[in-house]
């Protein structure tokens, strides 16, 4: 492992004295936590489902296309500025971001407040169903089943409980927390995820499921806006960018670190994971049957259908199952780590907090905020749709903008020392980058906010 030595700030300009900042303990433990934030619910339940509804290949092949010219190009950005600045994401802007977008950092903030707070709800049923499979097995009535488990004071008793974990992580710190945690669970789910590959791979419905949603179809649509629109969201909710978490975590790094190396690396991964939990779950609608009630709702296709299918597996079911859930936790709890360190880390540089009280004050504050989502379900679907589709947007424009046009030499913060020779002397790709933040994102995403408020006037 390479230890990353503590450095002064690098532009303390117009910046007030800040005490010394964590930092991480090596490369990898960074990768791992940076990776465990992206992969999280939106791989596992969210890209089965878009990829079962929009038809298939072409919409597979879409959405890596939107991953490697929209996401990494900004998770590129927000690596750099959040090594740059060495601060969290509200204060980094207001020292940094110049005249017109001092007031930037508040809309990742926002974001990954309330997504916390509902992600917390999801990850309690998550918990519920993991436990209950492991146990007891699932009731006859997956339907009625999930009406239960979805909302009322259990709900809130498991949002709790789940966010108590995080907590219970973030309190740790950089790195006797959330590193430690990330290098022990992100192995574990890997490891996890190519159990369930291999598995259901030999189930008799696995070369169809494969070949009807991951190897073919969907091209006819393929250059529908809402596909597109689509698939550019998928791509930015799942690498979990402009939510101020990558932005956090990078700015524990050192300078001698080659960001560009490190997004190849966080991207692929969180696609490889998306794409392997499609590997997962078509197999299994496909043996089972089950493929009517896939297209239906994002939350019915993981927890109503799939308890079905593992109920139809018998006692192989409760292991698969068990499984599977704790796969979507250990994923739920590397994201939910990464949102509440910004909620904390924001804390602690406004307020000059100890790490204790802001992780304890943030994290109540969205617990609060996230008990209306476990008591009813629409107020869930509120509070998704409103970050995911807009807040996200807004916080994913403006830092293209920013870094594309208003941060002084971005291209040069972006490769600082730590560039490998050959990323060094590509002049051309950093070039590209920049162009891509300059004109192709901010004028896609303008497009997909365009359309996400027209579906908000006429769902
Ligand atoms: N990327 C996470 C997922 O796929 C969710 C997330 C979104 C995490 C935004 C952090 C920020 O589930």
């Amino acid at each position: 492992m390479h230890p990353i030595p503590s450095h002064p700030n690098p532009s303390s300009d117009s910046a007030k004295p800040q005490a010394a900042r964590e930092t991480w303990g090596s490369k990898t433990g960074f990768l791992f936590a940076a990776i465990g934030s992206a992969v999280g619910l939106g791989n596992m339940w969210r890209f089965s489902y878009m990829a079962a509804e929009h038809g298939g290949a072409a919409f597979v092949g879409l959405y890596l296309v939107m991953t490697a010219l929209l996401g990494a190009p900004i998770l590129l950005g927000e690596l750099s500025f959040g090594r740059h600045t060495r601060r969290g994401v509200v204060s980094a802007f207001r020292t940094h971001g110049g005249r017109y977008f001092r007031w930037l950092g508040w809309v990742p903030l926002a974001g990954a407040f309330l997504i916390l707070a509902y992600y917390c709800v999801i990850a309690g049923w998550t918990l519920r169903y993991a436990l209950e499979c492991m146990f007891t097995g699932f009731p006859a009535d997956p339907a009625k089943h999930f009406t239960e488990v979805s909302t009322g004071p259990v709900a809130v008793l498991l949002q709790l409980s789940f966010l108590l974990l995080t907590a219970f992580v973030v309190l740790g710190g950089v790195q006797r927390g959330i590193e430690r945690a990330s290098v022990i669970l992100m192995p574990l789910l890997f490891l996890m995820v190519i159990g369930l590959v291999l598995y259901t791979g030999q189930l008799p419905g696995a070369k169809e499921g494969y070949k009807a949603y991951l190897f073919s179809g969907g091209f006819d649509d393929l250059f529908s806006l809402k596909v597109m629109v689509h698939a550019a969201g998928q791509a930015f909710f799942s690498v979990g960018l402009a939510m101020g978490c990558m932005h956090t975590f990078a700015s524990y790094l050192g300078p001698n670190e080659p960001l560009a190396r490190h997004t190849a690396v966080i991207a692929s991964a969180d696609f490889g994971v998306a794409f392997f939990s499609g590997l997962i779950v078509f197999p299994l609608i496909f043996t089972f049957g089950l493929q009517s009630a896939v297209g239906e709702s994002s939350i019915g296709a993981l927890f109503i259908t799939l308890p079905e299918a593992f109920s139809g597996m018998g006692v192989a079911g409760r292991a698969v199952g068990t499984v599977f859930f704790l796969v979507l936790l250990v994923g739920a709890l590397t994201s939910a780590i990464s949102l509440l360190e910004v909620v904390t880390s924001s804390a602690m540089d406004l307020f000059s907090w100890s790490r204790k009280k802001a992780a304890w004050i943030g994290g109540a504050a969205v617990g609060l905020a996230g008990v209306p989502a476990a008591l009813n379900l629409q107020t869930l679907d509120w509070m998704d749709r409103v970050t995911g589709n807009l807040v996200l947007l807004v916080a994913a424009i403006g830092t293209s903008l920013f870094i594309g046009w208003s941060m002084p030499d971005a291209i040069g913060v972006a490769r600082q020392q730590g560039a490998s020779k050959r990323w060094q002397s590509g002049d051309m790709l950093w070039r590209a980058w920049r162009f891509l933040l300059r004109f192709p994102a901010p004028i896609g995403l303008l497009i997909l906010l365009a359309s996400s408020l027209w579906e908000f006037v006429h769902p």
